[in-house]
């Protein structure tokens, strides 16, 4: 079957490098002499037929910016049966051949059905949490992280100045790899993820035994889905008698200019989308395998498993006294 015409969109939370992601998606595509409508806000632009026409300038001066062009969201529709049959209308409508997904699961799940609807899907794997599993790497991670990392050092300035410890939270859903990473570069004196248990006694011990070691301020990197850090930093604080704060660094991570290995991957992952498309291949899942691309069917790369590095954390922590 000739690929006249594909479609593309973002789906979940943005992450930046979603707009260079998208900008490769079109210009590989007209290159190769294929049409290419942008389909707004996820899935709903494709229930809703809110889709238009993009050419090589719709997406000049985007590779810089954090967000997406195309818009997104999380759309609950599309998880019933009717919400694909319109989307998958709309692709007809519009003689979409394939369409490009850049999001995180939850948005491949959508990918996965439409694909078995009729319509060739390729997701690329675009959240700042790095959770997809059969992918090393996910656009917008790096960037999360290096936002992360300026603001706790200068949450730092001030914990230092003060003799006090601040307590982080980070964003990464149920996955603790942006507080594993962000911890280890901030020098934190502890991590909190949800792949690995601990008790809040170690912690404080380990904070008593590095005071005693002349250690004055103290940061505890912690991913969100741990809990309170509010209750954390009160407890922290009755029992090592250091001052304590808490500071949830939230929604400041998903923005911003996208780093340089953002902009990269992205460009990477967007060519090879559409190299599958063109092919006539549909229902797989783009990732980065040993730093080069490859790709798998949507449902077994959703099934694969990500090892937690244990070792990046017993590093931190031996390296924080
Ligand atoms: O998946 C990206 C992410 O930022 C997570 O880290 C976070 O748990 C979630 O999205 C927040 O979602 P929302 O923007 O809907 O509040």
């Amino acid at each position: 079957m000739e690929v006249k015409s594909i479609g593309v969109l973002t789906s979940g939370g943005d992450a930046p490098g979603m707009n260079a992601a998208v900008r490769a998606v079109v210009r590989a595509a007209i290159r190769k002499g294929i049409d290419v409508y942008g389909i707004y806000r996820g899935y709903n632009g494709l229930i809703n037929g809110d889709v238009k026409k993009m050419e090589m300038r719709t997406v000049s001066d985007i590779i810089q910016k954090g967000g997406t062009i195309l818009y997104t969201a999380r759309c609950a529709e599309f998880r019933t049966k009717e919400g694909v049959e319109k989307g998958k209308q709309t692709c007809l409508k519009y003689g979409m051949d394939g369409v490009v997904v850049i999001g995180g699961d939850g948005s491949f799940e959508g990918a996965a059905v439409l694909s078995k609807a009729g319509i060739p899907c390729i997701g690329i794997p675009g959240t700042i949490d790095n959770d997809i599993s059969c992918s090393e790497y996910t656009i917008g991670y790096d960037t999360a992280m290096n936002t992360a990392l300026s603001m706790i050092d200068k949450i730092r300035d001030t914990a230092q100045s003060h003799d006090r410890c601040s307590i982080v939270e980070v964003m990464g859903r149920n996955a603790g790899y942006i507080a594993l990473n962000t911890g280890i570069a901030c020098g934190a004196s502890y991590i909190i993820v949800p792949e690995i248990s601990y008790d809040i006694n170690n912690i404080i011990e380990k904070i008593k035994v590095s005071k005693k070691l002349g250690k004055q301020h103290f940061i505890i990197l912690v991913a969100e889905g741990i809990g309170n850090i509010e209750d954390m930093s009160k407890v922290i604080e009755k029992s090592t008698g250091i001052e304590t704060r808490a500071t949830v660094l939230g929604h400041v991570q998903r923005g911003g200019s996208p780093t340089v290995r953002d902009r990269v991957i992205a460009s990477q992952f967007g060519y090879r989308a559409v190299e599958l498309l063109s092919e006539g291949i549909g229902n797989r899942v783009i990732g980065l395998k040993d730093n080069k691309t490859v790709d798998y069917d949507i449902k077994e790369g959703l099934a694969m498993k990500k090892e937690f590095d244990k070792e990046m954390f017993d590093i931190s922590y031996n390296i924080s006294f």
